[in-house]
C-alpha cells in the first residue's frame, strides 16, 4: 500500500469552525475546515486505474461539504470525506482486466458515483457515494469506468481542459434537457431561436457557449465585467447582476425583469440557466416566457424554492432539477471540449497547498475564470505543449 497527499474534510472541523462562527455560515472560514492529509491508497484491483493527478478544477460542493449548508456530508460520510470530484491525470498503472487505459494515458475524471438502471447517478462520487475518496489528491484509485480520455487534440490548453470534467458534463446534461422539454411545447416551427438566460458561475458560461453554438440568443447575467466581457466573444450578451443588487429586493427583480422584456422584445427568456436559487430563482420566473423552462442542478444560494404555482400555469413554466450526467452524455459533453466548451481560467493558477484560499476566494465570487489547481511539478511530455 502507498499513500500520499490528499484533501479531507472532517465532521469535527466542520463543528469547530461552525462553533467558533455560532452557526452563521457567512461568517465561516473554509480554510479552517479544508486541510491536507495522508491518504493510504487502495491496491490496484483488476477494474481499476491508478492516475498521479496533473491538475483539478476547484469546485463548488467543496464549500457545500465544508459548510454543511445543504446536508452534513462529512458527518454522513462517518466522520471524514475525501473531496474532489474533477481532476485531470496520468495513468500509472492499470489492473489485468484494464483494457480501455494503459500507463502513460493522459485521463479526465467523471463524477457519476452509482449510475441508475437509465445511467442517471443515484450518488455523486466523493461526495454521498459511500466510501467513495475524491481527487483532490496527489494520487488516485478509480474504478475504469469512472475515467475518460482527455481530449488532448481539442484545442484547448491543459487548465482549460482541466476546468471541464465536472462542469461540462452538468452543463451539457442541463441544456439537453430544457431543450427537450422546451420542444415538447414548441417544435421548430414554431419557434427557431430561443432567448437564453443564465446566472454567473462556470457551468452557466459553459451552459451559454452551448446555447450560443446552436445559434440561440444567449444572456449573461453575471456581477464579474471580467467573466461578462470573455463570454462577448461567443455572442452572449451582458447583463450586469450587481446593477440589480444581485436581487436583493423585490425592486431589484421588477427592474431585471424590465430589462429582460426590453432586450427580448418583450417576449422573455425561453430558457433559463440557475444554479444559483436563492433571490435567483424569483429573477429567473419573472425573466422567463410564456412556455418557458427554468433548469437547475445546484442551490449555491439556497436549498428551497416557493412559487406562485398558478403564475406558473398561466405562464406554462416547466421546473426541471437535474443532477448529473449519464457516462454516455459525459462522452458527448467530452466531445464538444474546444468547439463548443472553451471555458475561461481564473488569472492565477493555484499550487496545490493553496486549495482552500482558492475555494474562498470561489466563494466570494472574485475570480476571473474558473479556478485551476496545478497539482504536478513534473508534468508528462504528452501535457508539455499544452501548459501556457
Ligand atoms: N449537480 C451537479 O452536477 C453540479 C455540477 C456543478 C455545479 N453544481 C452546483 O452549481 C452551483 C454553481 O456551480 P458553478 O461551478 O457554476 O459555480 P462557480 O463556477 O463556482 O461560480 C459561482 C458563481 O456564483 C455567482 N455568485 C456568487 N455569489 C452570488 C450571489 N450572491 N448572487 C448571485 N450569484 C453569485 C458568481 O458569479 P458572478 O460573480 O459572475 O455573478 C460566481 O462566479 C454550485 O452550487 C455547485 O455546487 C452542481
Amino acid at each position: 500500500m502507498s499513500s500520499c497527499r490528499a484533501y479531507a474534510i472532517t465532521a469535527d472541523a466542520v463543528a469547530n469552525e461552525r462553533a467558533r462562527v455560532n452557526d452563521d455560515l457567512s461568517q465561516m472560514d473554509i480554510t479552517n475546515v479544508i486541510a491536507l492529509d495522508t491518504l493510504d491508497l487502495a491496491d490496484v484491483g483488476p477494474n481499476d486505474v491508478k492516475f498521479r493527478t496533473l491538475a483539478f478544477s476547484a469546485e463548488h460542493n467543496l464549500t457545500h461539504a465544508a459548510t454543511a449548508d445543504t446536508v452534513n456530508i462529512a458527518e454522513l460520510r462517518g466522520g471524514k470525506i475525501y473531496p474532489g470530484n474533477s481532476a485531470l491525470g496520468e495513468v500509472t498503472e492499470v489492473g489485468g482486466n484494464v483494457s480501455k487505459f494503459k500507463v502513460g494515458d493522459i485521463v479526465i475524471t467523471h463524477c457519476n458515483g452509482d449510475p441508475d438502471p437509465y445511467g442517471y447517478p443515484l450518488r455523486i462520487w466523493a461526495y454521498d457515494q459511500p466510501d467513495s475518496i475524491g481527487w483532490y489528491a496527489e494520487e488516485c484509485v478509480v474504478g475504469d469506468w469512472q475515467l475518460v480520455h482527455a481530449p488532448l487534440d481539442c484545442g484547448l490548453n491543459l487548465w482549460e481542459i482541466a476546468a471541464l470534467p465536472l462542469r461540462a458534463p452538468t452543463a451539457y446534461h442541463m441544456w439537453r434537457r430544457a431543450e427537450g422539454i422546451l420542444r415538447v411545447k414548441l417544435p421548430d416551427e414554431q419557434l427557431s431561436t430561443f432567448n437564453v438566460l443564465g446566472f454567473g458561475g462556470g457551468v452557466s458560461e459553459l451552459f451559454l457557449m452551448l446555447a450560443a453554438h446552436r445559434g440561440h440568443k444567449a444572456y449573461f447575467c453575471s456581477g464579474s465585467p471580467e467573466r461578462r466581457e470573455a463570454m462577448e466573444k461567443f455572442g452572449v450578451i451582458g447583463i450586469d447582476q450587481k446593477q440589480y443588487n444581485r436581487f436583493a429586493d423585490r425592486s431589484d427583480i421588477k427592474a431585471f425583469g424590465k430589462e429582460v422584456k426590453r432586450l427580448t422584445n418583450g417576449i422573455g427568456m425561453h430558457i433559463v440557466c440557475d444554479l444559483m436559487r436563492g433571490p435567483c430563482f424569483d429573477a429567473g420566473i419573472t425573466a422567463a416566457s410564456r412556455q418557458g423552462v427554468n433548469v437547475s442542478a445546484g442551490w449555491q444560494l439556497s436549498r428551497d424554492c416557493t412559487y406562485n404555482s398558478a403564475g406558473a400555469s398561466a405562464k406554462q413554466i416547466t421546473l426541471d432539477h437535474t443532477h448529473y450526467e449519464t457516462p454516455t452524455g459525459i462522452d458527448a459533453a467530452t466531445s464538444l471540449y474546444g468547439s463548443v466548451f472553451k471555458p475561461t481560467i481564473h488569472n492565477e493558477i493555484y499550487a496545490f497547498e493553496d486549495l482552500p484560499r482558492a475555494v474562498v476566494e470561489m466563494d466570494q465570487a472574485i475570480q476571473t475564470g474558473i479556478p485551476i489547481v496545478r497539482v504536478a511539478e513534473d508534468m508528462p511530455a504528452a501535457v508539455q505543449s499544452l501548459i501556457p
